[in-house]
């Protein structure tokens, strides 16, 4: 009876050991895939890191540095610029050419760039100090500010991004 007590008795333990031993090796388990876990979670956050570097060159202008996105609407601005003004504008200082030199002409008075002698008597008179509002009006609809202006044949720039983009690369050539 104590033969097949201890002969129950044994496989139970034996189970029981068995459990204990298989329950130390799930806990090793778990632990070393703890262990494996903690040391996971440096690649996926370094790979979180370049991801979101990688958006940020992917969504370039919202989510860049402003350095990067000032540089990047001033170079916008140049080109656009370009574009538009430079068959008559330099924004050489002391550069004239059909229009006068636009050389930090932000702040200026309109009419009043030192050497140019093509001014109308419209832009001379009209009492405008050229900022950002001004500035950007007068590119939009030069008649429309300064009727009787010289600024022929420009028709006016519609796009207000690239008159912004523009501005802000006249700004950039009135500070530097
Ligand atoms: C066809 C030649 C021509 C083009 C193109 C042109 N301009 Fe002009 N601009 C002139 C002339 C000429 C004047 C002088 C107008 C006057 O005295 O009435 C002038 C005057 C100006 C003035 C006033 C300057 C001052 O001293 O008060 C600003 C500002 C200006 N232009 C900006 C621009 C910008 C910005 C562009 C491009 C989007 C542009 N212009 C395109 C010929 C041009």
């Amino acid at each position: 009876m104590s033969g097949s007590g201890d002969a129950a008795s044994a496989p139970g333990s034996r189970n029981r050991g068995a459990n204990v031993a298989f329950a130390r090796v799930e806990t090793a388990a778990p632990g070393r895939r703890g262990g494996i876990l903690v040391m996971n979670r440096f690649p996926p956050s370094a790979c979180l890191g370049c991801a979101l570097l990688g958006l940020s060159a992917l969504l370039a202008h919202p989510v860049m540095c402003g350095a990067q996105a000032q540089q990047d609407k001033l170079r916008e601005g140049k080109l656009t610029f370009n574009g538009s003004c430079r068959t008559c504008h330099s924004v050489k200082e002391g550069d004239h050419r059909l229009g006068p030199s636009l050389h930090n002409i932000v702040g200026a008075k309109a009419g009043s760039v030192e050497g140019f002698g093509n001014y109308s008597q419209a832009m001379r008179q009209s009492g405008i100090v050229w900022d950002e509002e001004t500035l950007d009006a007068f590119i939009a609809q030069p008649d429309e500010v300064v009727p009787g202006n010289n600024m022929k044949p420009f028709a006016g720039l519609p796009d207000a991004e690239a008159r912004a983009s523009i501005i802000e690369y006249l700004k950039a050539e009135s500070e530097g």
